[in-house]
């Protein structure tokens, strides 16, 4: 067995030596389980990442090379709306510009004036992508009286929509309409630069924009554009397109709150998901089908 457990993700050529001759691979979003690193090992069965969101695994090739491939999902649910949700209040009421002031001793007293945001509760939110996190959203929407349209591509059943107080809308009219704009889309060719500079402009110039599930589906250098200009209020980002880089045009917004990828990170749920991958891994050589195989073809169907 290897592991690596330094901070710093290890580098790309050091991961290929050291997969070369294994069965298994446990592995973080950061890495690429592609064509490359599967020639390089043949032996490996099953890859597992930790994370729900698993465009780092190259589905069809672990299909062709008859490897496994799993996720973590369900367990990350809660937590991630919980953040997402931390976000839209902190940049709606603009905290962290509130925190530096203070820290930053600039504080003379309290003023009428000072740092007024935006109302959450009351307002629009429009989720776009109403799976199982997107549904969170709108559970802990309803605590804050707002108003819940979604968009994803299939709608969901009606229970969960009365539920949960949901309206479904098409997406153009989402875009349109809310307040706020939360992303709980997976990462595929199909969302990447879902949101770019012409769904920005059909957001209202009050409107907020979360993004918790995967950087490339707004397109940065647009929402940059839109923030400096004020086609919207502000955005709130816990992911970026070239993670770790983060477009430098945000980072003298005062209107964009930022979070380095975090939105599961609460000690409980990464542990979760921790113990989700081993317990994948785990029931692949236990001749079990591990729990959450995305590619049962791989295995013969
Ligand atoms: C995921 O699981 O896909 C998140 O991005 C990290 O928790």
């Amino acid at each position: 067995m290897d592991y690596f457990s330094t901070p710093v993700r290890p580098p790309r050529a050091e991961v290929l030596k050291r997969v070369a001759d294994k069965d298994a691979l446990i592995c973080l979003l950061t890495e690429k389980v592609d064509e490359e690193l599967l020639s390089i090992a043949p032996n490996l069965k099953i890859a597992a990442t930790v994370s729900v969101g698993y465009d780092n695994l190259d589905i069809p090739a672990c299909t062709r090379h008859h490897v496994a491939a799993t996720n973590t999902p369900g367990v990350l649910d809660k937590t991630t709306a919980d953040f997402a949700w931390t976000l839209m209040m902190a940049v709606a009421r603009r905290l962290v510009e509130a925190d530096s002031f203070i820290r930053s001793n600039s504080w003379r007293g309290w003023n009428i004036d000072q740092f007024c945001g935006a109302d959450v509760w009351g307002k629009k939110l429009g989720i776009y992508g109403f799976g199982r996190i997107g549904r969170e959203m709108a559970r802990r929407a309803q605590g804050f009286d707002m108003r819940v349209i979604y968009f994803n591509r299939g709608r969901a059943p009606r229970e969960v929509e009365q539920a949960l107080h949901a309206e479904f809308v098409p997406a153009d009219q989402l875009l349109a309409e809310s307040d706020y704009v939360s992303l709980h889309v997976p990462l595929t060719p199909d969302t990447r630069h879902l949101i770019n500079a012409a769904a920005l402009k059909k957001m209202k110039p009050t409107a907020f924009l979360i993004n918790t599930t995967r950087g490339p589906v707004v397109d940065e250098a647009a929402l940059v554009e839109a923030l400096t200009a004020g086609t919207i209020a502000g955005a709130a980002l816990d992911v970026f397109e070239r993670e770790p880089d983060v477009n430098p045009g945000l980072l003298p917004l005062k209107n964009v709150v930022l979070a380095p990828h975090i939105a599961s990170a609460s000690l409980e749920t990464r542990t979760k998901m921790a113990l989700m991958a081993v317990e994948n891994v785990a029931a692949f050589f236990d001749g079990r089908r591990p729990p959450n195989l995305i590619n049962p073809e791989a295995l013969g169907g």
